[in-house]
């Protein structure tokens, strides 16, 4: 499926407009802030906000993303935010899906969110994530929640597209981990037509067991 594919999102990353808020994630925020600030791994960073965030707050962070115009979009906000900062961030082409993928090194904390899987593609994507958090680390995965397809024209309807928290949770496992977070959060955006609408997303935090 092409929304899977360097192609797909290089082209959209290609406009002159941003694609997303630049604000971080709200549940990266909140999770995070319980967390000391070391070395974390955004998987999917697109424009950077997550990154920008955490390493504004301390941590050595690696951005990773399948769209390398997204991540020269990503690098040059980070440059804007002066050398401190910059300094504390990596980017990295990936495309979590390939046959060809390098496993990542490990991290303290790896974000990934909103970057949805295609469906026979999952657990290992999920696998590949879980393994680059280090012992003791968090994991923190959020995907919008398959119900938000009950909402006509807001997401692309693709079945197997969205993830619930349990699915997120399933490849892992509960000797090696910890659930700390398996939910689905509402929360009111503007849908189609800029009327409010109210989605759900589908939240994961787990501990790897030291
Ligand atoms: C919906 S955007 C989310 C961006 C960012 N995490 C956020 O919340 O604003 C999904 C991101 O996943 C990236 N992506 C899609 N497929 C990927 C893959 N196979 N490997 C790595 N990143 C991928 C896209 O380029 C895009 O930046």
């Amino acid at each position: 499926m092409t929304m899977f594919t360097q192609e797909f999102w290089d082209e959209r990353y290609r406009g002159d407009r941003t694609l997303w808020s630049g604000r971080p994630n709200p549940q990266l925020v909140a999770r995070a802030a319980t967390l000391t600030p070391a070395s974390a791994l955004d998987v999917g960073c697109g424009e950077g906000a997550d990154v920008m965030w955490l390493a504004e707050r301390g941590w050595t962070v690696t951005g990773a993303d399948v769209s390398p115009v997204a991540l020269t979009r990503a690098a040059a906000r980070a440059a804007e935010a002066g050398p401190v900062t910059a300094a504390r961030i990596q980017w990295r082409h990936v495309d979590l899906f390939s046959e060809d993928f390098e496993p990542f090194d490990v991290y303290h904390l790896v974000n990934s969110q909103y970057l949805h899987f295609p469906p026979q593609e999952r657990d290992r994507a999920l696998q590949r994530l879980a393994a680059a958090v280090s012992p003791g680390g968090s994991l923190l995965l959020v995907s919008h929640h398959p119900s938000d397809l009950e909402i006509p024209g807001l997401r692309p309807n693709v079945p197997g597209l969205f993830s619930t928290a349990s699915e997120l949770a399933a490849p892992l496992d509960r000797t090696e981990w910890e659930i700390l977070t398996e939910a689905a959060p509402q929360r009111t955006v503007d849908g189609p037509g800029a009327r409010p609408v109210t989605i759900r997303d589908s939240v994961l935090h787990a501990r790897r067991r030291q």
